[in-house]
């Protein structure tokens, strides 16, 4: 058992968390970091940096204080100068996966957050209603809401930028075959799709809502593979489209409850010939969960902010409901740690199963 001044850090840690999040998230928003990487060999004091980001000396003195005391940036005591600590050792690359994170918390989370209590007993999250007007889940309700669907599509192309490498280095697929990218939002992953695995005469269909076919197809367009990859709409509760060899199920069956995961997975096991192949890339809790971060994170945003219901589970849990929806359970893989970013909350799992006859 922790002891009580363990206890108390605890909830000291989660009262502080937030707080932090905006002081440092503001310290980006103001430019500041953007300034110094500008002018890596320039040391800017509190006035300079007030008078280049339109705020007050004392109030930028205020806000640096907790980035100082992280070691994201030094502050010469003796010249009243500051410079980049930390940060100084990122890389654009860091920058475009962590900010797109900063941005969505704040967009699509920190508000809703206010009402977690409230979703958690009314089974549908209230945030979206109270905050927005709007009713359903995040993903039909941000259909037509620009602000939380770009905070939250720029959060997910850099996850799926991230991680498709590796999913597709554990993919199958053979020449000619058709694949299906079930919940595929708007296109990328059957891009991705196409990139990592160009066999001979591939075709790709990204399935999602029809709201995203013109986006999807404009993706395809521009990326020039129009003639490789096609968007089909639809809602996976109403039918999943057949004659397809390999069914991609990525970043989607963490969003529901057991219930509706064991639907989506019997209506793709019933889409499929006997033989057909299904592939699951989800964020998986570890067996010991305090091996990651995830749950600090994942039950608060699909509870709160997105669903009311899901969350990722273990990948053994994940293998058994495959089992128990038809599939035989070939392959369950699990991201190493070790060859991730430290910033990075989601650790995923690839599970691989054949439907049976
Ligand atoms: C978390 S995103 C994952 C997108 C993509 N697979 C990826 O990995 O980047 C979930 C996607 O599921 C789609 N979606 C949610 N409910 C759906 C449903 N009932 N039928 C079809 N698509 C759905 C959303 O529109 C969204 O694009």
């Amino acid at each position: 058992m922790p002891t009580k001044d363990q206890t108390l850090v605890t909830l000291r840690e989660a009262h502080l968390g937030p707080m932090r999040f905006m002081n440092i998230l503001s310290v980006f928003e103001l430019g500041i970091v953007d300034l110094m990487r500008k002018q890596p060999n320039q040391r800017f004091t509190a006035e300079q940096l007030g008078a280049a980001v339109g705020a007050t000396p004392d109030a930028i003195y205020q806000l640096l204080l907790l980035p100082v005391k992280d070691g994201l940036i030094a502050l010469d005591e003796r010249t009243g100068e500051y410079t980049l600590d930390g940060l100084a050792q990122l890389g654009d690359e860091d920058f475009a996966r962590v900010l797109p994170w900063m941005n969505m918390i704040k967009v699509v989370c920190l508000r809703q957050l206010y009402y977690l209590t409230d979703s958690i007993r009314a089974g549908e999250v209230v945030g979206l209603q109270k905050l927005f007007g709007l009713t359903g889940t995040f993903y039909e309700a941000t259909l037509g809401n620009d602000e939380l669907r770009s905070a939250w599509g720029s959060m997910m192309d850099a996850v799926t930028e991230f991680i498709d490498p590796w999913f597709f280095d554990n993919v199958e697929v053979g020449a000619g075959q058709k694949v299906l990218d079930l919940a595929g939002n708007t296109g990328l992953g059957a891009i991705l799709t196409y990139r990592h695995k160009g066999v001979e005469n591939l075709q790709v269909t990204c399935f999602d809502f029809p709201e995203k076919e013109a986006e999807a197809l404009a993706n395809f367009e521009a990326a020039g593979l129009a003639g490789h990859c096609s968007f089909i709409g639809g809602d996976v509760f109403k039918g999943v489209p057949k004659g397809f060899d390999l069914v991609l199920i990525k970043h989607f069956l963490d969003m529901f409850d057991r219930d509706n995961v064991l639907k989506i997975l019997r209506a793709v096991a019933g889409a499929l010939e006997p033989g057909g192949q299904v592939y699951i890339l989800v964020p998986i809790y570890p067996e010991d969960i305090r091996e990651s971060s995830s749950v600090d994170f994942f039950p608060s945003y699909f509870l709160g902010c997105t669903m009311a219901q899901g969350g990722p589970q273990k990948v053994s849990t994940y293998s058994a409901w495959l089992e128990e929806a038809g599939f035989e359970v070939t392959r369950a893989v699990t991201q190493d740690h070790a060859t991730m970013p430290a910033d990075m909350v989601p650790v995923h799992g690839i599970i691989c199963g054949t439907r049976k006859a």
